[in-house]
């Protein structure tokens, strides 16, 4: 594996393997990832992501490994072309375990910080087939992978789990794998399969994984400001945090928690700043070949998310659904973003209570394999 980006940096993390994890951006500052999110974290997205204040780490969408699965162009992309100067790891998800350990010599010529396991996917249609989240309910199965992959990995060998499947009966099982076999970094979302996206989040069982854990421990799961990450890093311990959602409603998040480690009062984003940001994500991820209504539909993704902090009453993210086409969509947004007396108010970085993202993840239908 090319391993320009993971130089071992004096000041980077040790890990159980030997192996040196890239430093954090600040020294001495707490890790901060971007999480890997489907159809999400691309290359697009991880430009602007880096525009607004990089994060310590980026992990890529899963890359579904099967007998007849290649490299896929646009993850390849979002590793060799982000310029965001920051290390990027790609996240596989599958367990045939020959396939797998092919797939990870075929990411050996690219300069992939590492590679990530996915053992959380929650859509019945990918764990039915015993991936992601699956692999959950077969212990036995997850040591034998994670033997195969430590061995196939030269560089970095990290993994992304939940606290188990439908409870934490495996917990201590998945965990013991994971130091028997010198995983290098642990990002545990704090809830089981069948919890999806909306319980609560069990931050005291990301601190389990954390005191049983022999290498970094990244916590994952409704991290919306600077606050609530100081408050995940006090309560569970870790070394960092990974932020998913709360980085599409809010691209601030993690220069906001660089400001706040340091002592400085975090970036406190406007209404306008939302809208810059809104169409900074539209011509990013707009390409010619993509009708305009199919494009204002892909940016629904997004602004289901930013939509949340916009107003309390959930008038725009209702307004915004609807529209169908270009002019319409920047219309609505300039009337709830731009207009005099709303430009200069503050955007809500956490969602307002109550507004939910539609559609979410709590259906099968978000996730393609
Ligand atoms: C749209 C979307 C796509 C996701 N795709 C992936 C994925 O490809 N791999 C993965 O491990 N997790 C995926 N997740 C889960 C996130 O990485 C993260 O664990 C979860 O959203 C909780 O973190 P958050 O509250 O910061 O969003 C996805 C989540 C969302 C919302």
């Amino acid at each position: 594996m090319a391993t320009a980006s993971t130089a071992a940096a004096p000041a980077g993390l040790p890990t159980p393997s030997g192996r040196v994890l890239p430093a954090p951006s600040v020294a001495g500052q707490p890790l901060t990832a971007l999480a890997p999110m489907q159809d999400v974290t691309d290359l697009p997205f991880m430009r602007v992501i880096g525009e607004y204040g990089a994060p310590d780490y980026f992990f890529t969408e899963f890359l579904r490994v099967h007998a007849h699965s290649r490299l896929d162009p646009g993850i390849l992309d979002s590793v060799t072309r982000h310029g965001t100067g920051r290390p990027v790891f790609a996240q596989l998800i599958g367990e045939d375990i020959p396939h797998m350990v092919r797939t990870v010599r075929l990411f050996d010529p690219h300069p992939v910080a590492g590679i990530d396991l996915n053992m959380g996917c929650p859509a019945p249609k990918v764990y039915k087939k015993n991936v992601g989240g699956g692999l959950l309910r077969d212990p036995a199965k997850v040591d034998d992978l994670l033997a195969a992959l430590r061995e196939a990995c030269d560089g970095l060998f990290t993994v992304k789990m939940r606290i188990g499947f439908e409870d934490t009966r495996h917990f201590d099982a998945v965990l013991e794998s994971v130091n028997r076999h010198r995983v290098d970094l642990l990002s545990v979302h704090g809830r089981t399969v069948k919890e999806m996206y909306r319980s609560e989040v069990h931050y005291d069982w990301i601190r389990r994984a954390r005191e049983a854990a022999v290498c970094p421990v990244l916590a994952n799961g409704n991290v919306a400001t600077a606050a609530d990450a100081a408050r995940v890093l006090a309560e569970t311990g870790c070394a960092g945090v990974m932020i998913g959602r709360g980085a599409i409603r809010n691209p601030w998040i993690f220069r906001q928690i660089r400001e706040y480690h340091a002592g400085r009062t975090p970036f406190a984003p406007t209404l306008a700043d939302a809208h810059a940001y809104v169409r900074r994500l539209w011509d990013a991820t707009h390409t010619p070949d993509r009708p305009e209504a199919a494009q204002t539909n892909r940016m629904k993704k997004f602004l289901a998310f930013i939509g949340q902090g916009v107003d309390p009453e959930g008038a725009f993210l209702h307004e915004i659904r609807r529209t169908r086409d270009k002019a319409a969509f920047f219309d609505c947004l300039d009337r709830h973003l731009l207009a005099e007396g709303t430009a200069e108010r503050p955007f809500s970085c956490a969602p307002y209570p109550g507004l939910v993202a539609r559609p979410n993840r709590e259906s099968a239908a978000g996730c393609r394999l």
